[in-house]
């Protein structure tokens, strides 16, 4: 079957991305707003992209229902600051409640019951839940698409510090059992860490 996105709307469109693009790291991303309200969300178009410095981009979607930009874009753009927050199993169904459409002056941390702990370079706390929380400070934000429903952006931000929780780091890397990241799948799909095999590189 070969398809040509622009025959189709945007919903088909994403239908095949997310089922395409299996199975995506979660980023919990914790911004502040302009009264200092504390706003947390899920983000599973993200990825890291360099070590040098170490930087990650993720792209909060516009509304399918109205076009309208999300909480946590308007935040970056504010203030060019959050915080990516790793999801373990323990985590998913808080990260999942923090989906909903929470007014901007309602935080998610207090109505999910998130401990909301102190970040150290930027103002956005960190999710103390999280085994994991990237400081990150805005790049650049680049807006792709209409601005309407199916358009976006893709947010680049920079770590500005790693926070991890002691036994997860061994030698240097990140201990993958004691981690145990949640993976999203298509519409309310979700996957854990599955049989895992090791592959060397040829000709290093
Ligand atoms: C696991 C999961 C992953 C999600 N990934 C994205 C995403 O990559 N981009 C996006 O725009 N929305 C994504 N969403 C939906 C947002 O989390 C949701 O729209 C949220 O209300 C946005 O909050 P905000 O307005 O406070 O920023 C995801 C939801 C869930 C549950």
């Amino acid at each position: 079957m070969i398809i040509d996105p622009q025959q189709q709307d945007l919903r088909a469109n994403y239908k095949l991305l997310i089922g395409s693009i299996v199975p995506r790291p979660i980023a919990f991303v914790s911004t502040i707003n302009a009264g200092g309200i504390a706003n947390v969300a899920p983000f599973s178009f993200f990825t890291g992209a360099t070590p040098a410095p170490p930087t990650v981009v993720f792209a909060p979607l516009r509304r399918f229902s109205d076009g309208a930009e999300k909480d946590t874009l308007r935040n970056i753009r504010a203030n060019g600051e959050f915080v990516v927050n790793g999801v373990p199993e323990t985590l998913v169904e808080d990260a999942n409640a923090a989906a909903t459409e929470f007014p901007p002056e309602v935080s998610e941390f207090s109505e999910v019951g998130l401990t909301p702990a102190p970040s150290i370079v930027v103002k956005p706390p960190r999710v103390g839940e999280s085994p994991i929380n990237l400081e990150c400070r805005l790049v650049q934000i680049v807006e792709l698409g209409p601005a309407a429903a199916g358009g976006g952006a893709l947010v680049i931000g920079e770590v500005v510090r790693f926070h991890l929780r002691d036994d997860l780091v061994d030698n240097g890397r990140i201990a993958i059992d004691r981690w145990n990241p949640v993976g999203r799948l298509a519409g309310a799909e979700y996957t854990t860490i599955g049989r895992r095999f090791t592959l060397e590189r040829k000709g290093r």
